[in-house]
């Protein structure tokens, strides 16, 4: 045995203090968290997603209540899907920024009630039209990119006049983060409003659940051709800097758990950019059924995850569970 100091590791870790030294940066605060919520055009409904067991579409007159004591354990930032009941899906998207969106009818509502909450909308096509691609489509259903881009800006526009404060487009379609730029700018918006871009975002099964809570799974096909294939590396660097050259503020990586090289990849090369990951519905799913299931404890399993996201590199995570984190936070218990 080798009882040379350097490779006597037990006396680094042997109690709580000495732990947490080793393990800078990756603690979790509540700003460190992002809150998705689903907001649905029905507004006095509070409906369960069936695959996301405490994750709920929430009509304008339902959120307050259910959203006021996650604020006060110091919620800080909030993540807006709208799902249509009522309203119709169409070829171009309509009803993502008509004056019926959900999302665009609550953002001041929630800047009234809320005036220290930071808001960003998820920014596509796929819950708003009809064939449900992430895209404007032509006649031969091939992707128009310039006709998708110039929509989202339309889309990114009207949420910033509305109050949001942060645009986050999640489509993948090149260029669309210039046009969203460019656009804010001419609109004024630009010294107010974040882009933050969904920069390398991957073709991934952990969606599932999300497309059933939004309503927002492709009619035909898949997204193969927009997102990326799980095992590259090099394009999904290409994406972000791609995104960075085109001006965006803030670097998103989707899903979170099985891409932490990705993460890591992207913070050393872009170490000056906020960098967000999002612990999608089916991972969210995966930890909440395997707990209940008996196979681990939700709490420490939550913890490894989330704590090997930060030392990837997240600065932020974008979380079902932060209000379960949120409430561990201030018990001491995370
Ligand atoms: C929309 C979008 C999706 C997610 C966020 N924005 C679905 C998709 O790309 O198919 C997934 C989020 C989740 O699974 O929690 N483009």
């Amino acid at each position: 045995m080798d009882n040379s100091p350097e490779n006597i590791l037990h006396s680094r870790i042997f109690n709580d203090t000495l732990r947490k030294w080793q393990c800078s940066n990756t603690e979790i605060a509540t700003h460190n968290l992002m809150y998705p919520l689903f907001i649905t055009d029905n507004d006095d409904t509070k409906e369960e997603v069936s695959s996301l067991p405490n994750v709920y579409r929430f009509g304008i007159n339902r959120l307050k209540e259910f959203l006021e004591p996650i604020i006060q354990l110091g919620l800080k930032s909030v993540l807006l899907f709208g799902v249509l009941c009522k309203l119709k899906k169409d070829d171009s998207a309509t009803n993502a920024d008509s004056v019926e969106n959900p999302v665009i009818r609550i953002i001041p509502l929630l800047k009234k009630w809320f005036p220290d909450l930071t808001i960003a909308c998820d920014i596509c096509l796929c819950p708003y039209i009809s064939h449900g691609h992430c895209a404007i489509l032509t006649n031969e259903n091939i992707i128009d990119v310039k006709a998708t881009c110039t929509r989202l800006a339309d889309i990114a526009c009207s949420y910033a006049k509305a109050g949001a404060d942060i645009v986050a487009p999640s489509d993948m379609m090149d260029g669309r983060i210039r046009e969203i730029k460019s656009r804010l700018a001419s609109c004024g918006y630009i010294s107010r409003v974040n882009v933050l871009s969904y920069s390398a975002k991957f073709q991934s099964c952990f969606y599932g659940p999300f497309r059933d809570a939004a309503g927002s799974a492709p009619s035909f096909g898949d997204r193969r051709c927009y997102q990326l294939p799980p095992g590259s590396k090099g394009i999904a660097l290409s994406a972000v800097k791609r995104d960075v050259r085109e001006g965006c503020d803030m670097l998103m990586v989707k899903p979170a758990l099985a891409y932490l090289d990705i993460v890591k990849q992207t913070k050393e090369t872009f170490p000056e950019f906020p960098l967000f990951v999002y612990q999608v519905s089916g991972e969210y799913a995966m930890l909440y059924y395997g707990a209940k299931n008996g196979i681990f404890d939700l709490r420490t399993a939550l913890k490894e995850c989330i704590t090997g996201m930060r030392r990837a590199g997240a600065d932020c995570i974008i979380s079902y569970f932060s209000p379960e984190i949120l409430m561990w936070l201030k018990d001491g218990l995370f």
